[in-house]
């Protein structure tokens, strides 16, 4: 990377007291991990070049939120071309999908998807309608498989999700193989096919096939005017999992997801959100003056995105039988005291403990209901 080379783009930031959205632009240094920030209305500097350790190379794309010293930033747009020549193509889209076969490996897909090396920037579990599957694959009407793929589609839930890197729409066939498993099977062993493919048409995922399609895919499930399509969420004998920042950072989501399972759980639903600053004071808000780290536990609950969790397939027994798989708040006792607990295995400390759950299992269906009713709709 040259000397001082210098990201710039247009931020915005919601300035919750004056009600108003205040515009920025954002510099950052990656030689030194600095920004700055510049006040465009006011035309004056707004932050001097400080250390933000907060912001990495992967987080600068447009669409995405960085947080800078507490502040959420929504970075909108490029704001030079020299940024935007740098960074368009490294910072290529795509649309994955989990298919219905293949829905139950999705903690080992996932956990196949950032090991590849790709980041996940938006993703939603919810089932398509028949209308949905047929806009989603019109390119394929009046194919002899066509009538067999809706209907394959829609026969369960599927998990969609916006991938981003470098080159990342053919990387990620690349990934997936051959679009018939058993030759997936014979010609790229190691692809997400041929592990977990049945045949030609029941091929565990998707992958968009240019970055045009990419643009069309990921607008129609995550864009501003993509239609409202349900989540999954059962809203009974549930509890609700979020898989914290800093382990979705570390690459450390798939490999929980997939331990969930394997522990007899189910996960009826999930989704990515990106959760701002006053909503993750509420959500925390039992812990407000009984948990000393709560101020830093609001800080990494919004430090990047997080994937929740409805947890369920324990009855009435599930939020308790969660809460012991997750163990003891503080990693270091989980590990002396529950070794094979999720906070155990992939915690760090008492704040970045990797999972938050559910306290008590009354909140269970409560905090399943914040997610997927109030904050996303
Ligand atoms: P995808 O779009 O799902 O990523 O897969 P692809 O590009 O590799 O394959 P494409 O030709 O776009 O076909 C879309 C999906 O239709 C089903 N299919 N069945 N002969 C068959 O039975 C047949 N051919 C295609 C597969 O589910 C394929 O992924
Ligand atoms: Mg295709």
């Amino acid at each position: 990377m040259a000397q001082d080379t210098r990201y710039a783009f247009q931020a915005e930031w919601y300035d919750p007291n004056a009600a108003i959205i205040r515009k920025y632009q954002f510099l950052f240094y990656p030689n030194d991990s600095t920004a700055e920030m510049y006040d465009i209305k006011n035309r004056r500097m707004f932050l001097k070049r400080t250390k933000c350790d907060s912001v990495r190379f992967e987080d600068l794309y447009v669409n995405s939120t960085i947080n800078l010293h507490s502040r959420q930033l929504t970075l909108v747009d490029y704001a030079d071309d020299f940024t935007r020549r740098a960074l368009s193509t490294r910072k290529e889209k795509t649309l994955a999908m989990i298919k219905p076969d293949a829905i139950s490996k999705f903690g080992p897909i996932i956990d196949m998807i950032y090991q590849g090396g790709f980041y996940i920037t938006n993703a939603k579990m919810t089932r398509l309608s028949r209308r949905d599957a047929e806009t989603f694959y019109a390119e394929h009407e009046g194919k002899p498989f066509y009538d067999n793929l809706v209907r394959f589609m829609t026969s369960g839930p599927i998990l969609a999700m916006e991938l981003m890197g470098e080159n990342t729409v053919a990387a990620w066939r690349n990934l997936l193989g051959p679009t018939d498993s058993s030759r997936a099977r014979s010609e790229a062993p190691r692809s997400i096919r041929a592990k977990f493919g049945t045949d030609q048409t029941q091929n565990a995922c998707h992958g968009s096939d240019s970055s045009m399609s990419a643009d069309r895919e990921t607008n129609f499930f995550f864009g501003p005017d993509a239609p409202k399509m349900r989540n999954t969420a059962k809203l009974s004998e549930c509890t609700c999992c979020v898989i914290k920042p800093t382990a979705v950072k570390e690459g450390k989501a798939g490999q929980i997801m997939a331990a969930i399972v394997e522990a007899g759980f189910e996960v009826s639903t999930a989704q990515m959100f990106h959760i701002e600053k006053a909503n993750a004071e509420e959500f925390l808000e039992v812990y407000k003056g009984v948990v000393a780290e709560y101020k830093e536990m609001v800080s990494e609950l919004c430090l990047g995105p997080c994937f929740v969790l409805e947890v369920t397939g324990k009855g009435a027994n599930t939020a308790q039988a969660f809460r012991e798989f997750v163990g003891p708040h503080d990693p270091e006792i989980a590990r002396h005291l529950r070794k094979h607990t999720l906070r155990a295995n992939y915690g760090i400390d008492k704040v970045r403990n990797s999972v938050h759950c559910t306290d008590l299992p009354e909140d269970g269906l409560l905090e399943v209901e914040y997610f997927f009713r109030i904050l996303s709709e």
